[in-house]
């Protein structure tokens, strides 16, 4: 691949160093994946500028025009520290016309919102975990059709943020309890989904028309608490020393049989498209004992440090970390230049 100009942008307290020496490891893990990113795309011989964007699009701008990228590498999460903007930031680069990493502003919307991504996949027959929102200021009342236990999420947020072990409720009592927490702790409306009991497996897809589906992952929970929900909690999600005494492991998903692993694919191709996802995308399921694949959520721009699930499973299925991000790189380009590529 020719050398590239490639603008990293991100959080500016992510901007990582140049070396993790002398960092402890929560502190590394804060700005692992914009190291990762970074340093292996200068290893790789790319011209890698990170950029710090919080609440401004002239920096951004300056660079397009002053030291023209060949490509954006996207891995800003939020502006003003709003989530739900990111999709906005995708459309700004857009506009300047610009190759960018990751996902479309519109696959960004139509894969955000926990109900309305699920409504979606709902129509094309993809099992889903029932479910209903409450919105700020409304009285909570559990519709008959669900029953108990629920999970209670923010509809829009991500990362498992208001995400613990109290997430998962069993009385009408606890269920109010935990929607006012969101509404008021994370400020957003709640979902409360049908607690699906079972494996927690992750599918990730690359690609723009011609998509890559990579080996099924899964989340293990091998030493939880007595009483714990197998969940992604903030804790599982972010805590390396709970990670290593609860023993949450990730890797390839085993014993499926193939069918199972077969349909999973096909799901989450399927989900891909229907929420015109491009770049690369995480789809989330939880697989019930009897063998049934919910839809959970899709992740457009997951996080791809090089240990996490995404980028674990595309080595496993042989493609190493550098390889990977040059065609993260590749699709943001063809995506401008309009040129099909394919796995
Ligand atoms: N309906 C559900 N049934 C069982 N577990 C769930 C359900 N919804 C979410 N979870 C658990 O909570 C975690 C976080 O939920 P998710 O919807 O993915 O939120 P986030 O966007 O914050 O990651 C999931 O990875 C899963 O472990
Ligand atoms: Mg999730």
């Amino acid at each position: 691949m020719k050398q590239l100009r490639v603008l990293v942008i991100m959080h500016p307290d992510l901007i990582p160093p140049d070396s993790t020496e002398g960092y402890q490891e929560q502190q590394i893990n804060e700005w692992k994946t914009e190291y990762d990113v970074v340093s292996t795309l200068r290893a790789a011989g790319h011209d890698v500028r990170p950029l710090g964007v919080h609440d401004e699009l002239k920096p951004i701008r300056d660079e397009i025009e002053g030291w023209k990228p060949d490509v954006v590498f996207t891995l800003l999460e939020q502006f003003h520290g709003e989530v739900i903007y990111d999709q906005n930031v995708g459309s700004y680069l857009e506009l300047m016309r610009v190759p960018y990493t990751g996902c479309n502003p519109r696959g960004l919307m139509l894969a955000r919102g926990k109900d309305l991504s699920k409504t979606l996949v709902h129509y094309h027959r993809i099992p889903v975990p029932a479910f209903a929102v409450f919105p700020i200021g409304r009285k909570v009342r559990r519709p008959r059709r669900l029953g108990l236990p629920l999970i209670v999420k923010s509809v829009i947020e991500d990362g498992s943020w208001g995400i613990s072990q109290a997430s998962v409720v069993d009385t009408d009592e606890k269920l109010a309890e935990r929607v006012a927490f969101i509404h008021e702790r994370i400020g957003t409306a709640a979902i409360a989904e049908q607690y699906i009991e079972g494996r927690e497996i992750y599918v990730g897809v690359l690609g723009n028309e011609r998509l890559r589906v990579l080996p099924l992952w899964e989340l293990r929970f091998a030493n939880l608490a007595q009483g714990s929900w197998p969940i992604a909690t903030e804790k599982v999600k972010h805590d390396t020393n709970y990670q290593e005494r609860r023993g949450i492991l990730h890797g390839p998903a085993e014993d499926l049989a193939p069918e199972v692993r077969a349909r999973i694919r096909q799901m989450a191709r399927r989900i891909y498209r229907t929420l015109e996802l491009d770049g690369y995308a995480r789809i989330d399921f939880r697989l019930s004992a009897d063998g049934i694949p919910y839809f959970l959520e899709a992740n457009p721009n997951p996080e791809i440090a090089e240990s996490q699930e995404f980028a674990t499973a595309a080595r496993h299925d042989g493609i190493p970390y550098s390889d990977l991000l040059h065609r993260i790189v590749t699709l943001g380009i063809r995506r401008a230049t309009g040129t099909v590529s394919g796995d």
